[in-house]
């Protein structure tokens, strides 16, 4: 079997791609390890920049994204007994929206399906060879126990940080970045209505907190816990009140619910380099992880997505390889400001163990200095809603 592009990973970054290249007359095929149930319901990230909203729109994506995302025109910073909003409305004229990650998968699927779009969920044993070859290949074995080949004019690596793709670029010719960070984020999604307008992130000596959201009735909430913690240590009371500690105001009260999900997420920063080798491409986590600190992994992936459509647009329609052979070096620009923005906010807003006074007093001349001064808001909210919005491409 012959197929244009073959796409590995149903995830933002690959079904955005698939979905840009079927605008553009280029047929894909997209195989995914996991069931579609378990691809539309994994809770991940829950806000989309301004770019991400405009290329969702721009492709036909975003009917129930306007009708049920909450655009939010700023931030609450909170520190030392203090909540302070950062407006980016009026320091960028810009807003991002929150409408959570397994809604945009939702819609791209959908999409995807409708279109007579192939993607073929529940395979296994994922293969790609033949990459510097004008014909590389991809082998898996589907849902139904067939073994299955497809040869391809390009392959798209979109298979997460845990995927095969990233490997089948020779270790000699990569570089790699990696940084952790001690420390892990434990997440619920509760069945309450938000207590605030907008996301509130909290510095606290005992830890950071995030209040967010994914809509007027569900909470999205985070807790700073220890790298290796096991959740069996957290039950619902003590998430409660470890929440209710780290983002108290006088005034303000956090409303409780049932927790409907929970789960602990590490932390880390991660670039490899270049994003493609011959006919294989990386998109999205697949080539770089940031902490969620920044709210910018989803935007990421759709970023390169729709640079990555065009490019392959170019190369297997038209003949033309410049734009791939630009494909790295004009994504990974984006990913190292992401890259900082994120590590950034990270270090600013959590306690490291052990640290001592030192780093809190840097940690809160930082908060006040952002959120005193214009010109260091300005350059916080350019960053969160999208330093380098996401170019449509033609
Ligand atoms: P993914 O969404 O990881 O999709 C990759 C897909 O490839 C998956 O469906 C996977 O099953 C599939 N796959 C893997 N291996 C293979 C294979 N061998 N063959 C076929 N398919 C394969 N970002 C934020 O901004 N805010 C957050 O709060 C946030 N929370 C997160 C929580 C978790 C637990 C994780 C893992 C990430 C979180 N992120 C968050 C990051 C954000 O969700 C990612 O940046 C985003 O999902 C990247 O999209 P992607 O399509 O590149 O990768
Ligand atoms: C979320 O809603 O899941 C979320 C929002 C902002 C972040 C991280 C996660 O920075």
């Amino acid at each position: 079997m012959h197929c244009q592009v073959g796409i590995v990973g149903a995830g933002p970054a690959g079904l955005l791609l698939s979905h840009l290249l079927a605008l553009r007359g280029v047929e894909s095929i997209v195989v995914e390890t996991r069931s579609r149930e378990y691809c539309e319901a994994r809770q991940r990230a829950g806000v989309l920049e301004s770019g991400s909203v405009q290329v969702l729109r721009e492709a036909g994506l975003a009917e129930r994204l306007d009708r049920e995302g909450l655009e939010h025109g700023g931030i609450y910073l909170q520190f030392a007994g203090q909540r302070r909003h950062i407006d980016f409305r009026e320091l960028t004229g810009r807003t991002v929206t929150v409408y959570a990650q397994t809604e945009v998968v939702k819609d791209l699927i959908a999409a995807r399906l409708a279109a007579g779009g192939a993607i073929e969920f529940g395979i296994s044993g994922t293969e790609v060879h033949a990459i510097t070859s004008a014909r590389p290949v991809l082998r898996y074995t589907g849902a139904d126990g067939v073994r299955r080949e497809v040869t391809c004019d390009a392959i798209a690596g979109c298979d997460g940080f845990h995927g095969i793709c990233r490997d089948a670029i020779p270790a000699g010719l990569r570089t790699v970045w990696e940084t952790g960070y001690p420390y892990a984020w434990l997440g619920i999604l509760a069945g309450v209505p938000p207590s605030t307008d907008e996301l509130i992130y909290a510095h606290h000596p005992a830890g950071f907190a995030l209040h967010s959201l994914r809509s007027l009735q569900v909470s999205r909430l985070y807790l700073q816990v220890p790298p290796e913690e096991d959740i069996a240590a957290w039950p619902d009371d003590r998430i409660w009140a470890e929440l209710q500690r780290r983002l108290a105001l006088p005034g303000w009260e956090l409303a409780e619910g049932p927790v409907l999900e929970k789960g602990i997420t590490p932390m880390r920063s991660f670039v490899s380099s270049p994003m493609r080798h011959g006919r294989l491409f990386l998109a999205g986590d697949a080539a770089h992880i940031v902490p969620a600190t920044g709210a910018k992994g989803l935007n990421l992936a759709l970023a390169d997505v729709t640079v990555l459509a065009a490019a392959l647009t170019s190369l297997v329609r038209d003949g033309r390889g410049e734009l791939a052979d630009a494909y790295s070096d004009s994504c990974l620009d984006r990913v190292w400001r992401a890259t900082h923005f994120s590590w950034w906010m990270t270090t600013m807003l959590h306690a490291t163990p052990g640290a001592g006074s030192m780093e809190a007093q840097l940690q809160l001349s930082q908060l006040r200095y952002v959120t005193s001064s214009q010109a260091a808001a300005t350059s916080l909210a350019e960053n969160y809603v999208g330093y380098r919005p996401a170019v449509p491409s033609g």
